[in-house]
């Protein structure tokens, strides 16, 4: 499989920086973007970089990962907490999945306590910020190898 990796990222992370920065400080989605691709070409890791709002776009994303891209890194955001469309896509593709949120949404409302993609996923890394995409991409090298 390809040493390619596409992060996915779900609804109103285009807002970071100016979306509750206290709780996921000022980062923006740029920010992760070149942080992630330039940790990428250090460990020779190609990287797409994909955001919809859009629950339909998300499952054709996780789809086209298939026989394209040696991994996933996604950020489900809200659609974490509610989508069975999204596990079943990760299902389906069987492409490895390391799910990421930038805050410990064990620390926040019992709602962001359940997640769809968890199950299926290889890996979960919450509460690191925008370090945790980073983490997620060494992990997936390792996985992808
Ligand atoms: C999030 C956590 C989710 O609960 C929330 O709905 C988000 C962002 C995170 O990265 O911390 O939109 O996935």
């Amino acid at each position: 499989m390809s040493k390619s990796v596409i992060i996915i990222n779900g609804p109103n992370l285009n807002l970071l920086g100016t979306r509750e920065p206290e709780i996921y400080g000022a980062v923006t989605l740029k920010d992760i973007e070149a942080g992630t691709r330039a940790h990428g070409e250090k460990i020779g890791i190609e990287i797409d970089f994909f955001q919809s709002n859009n629950e339909g776009e998300l499952v054709d994303a996780i789809q086209g990962a298939a026989g394209k891209h040696g991994g996933i890194i996604l950020n489900a955001a809200a659609y974490t907490h509610t989508s069975v469309a999204l596990q079943d896509a990760i299902k389906a593709t069987g492409v490895p999945t390391i799910e990421v949120h930038l805050s410990n949404v064990f620390s926040r409302e019992e709602f962001r306590h359940h997640s769809y993609i968890s199950p299926v996923a290889a890996g979960v890394i919450c509460g690191f910020g925008a370090k945790g995409y980073v983490l997620a991409l060494d992990a997936l090298a390792d996985l992808i190898d």
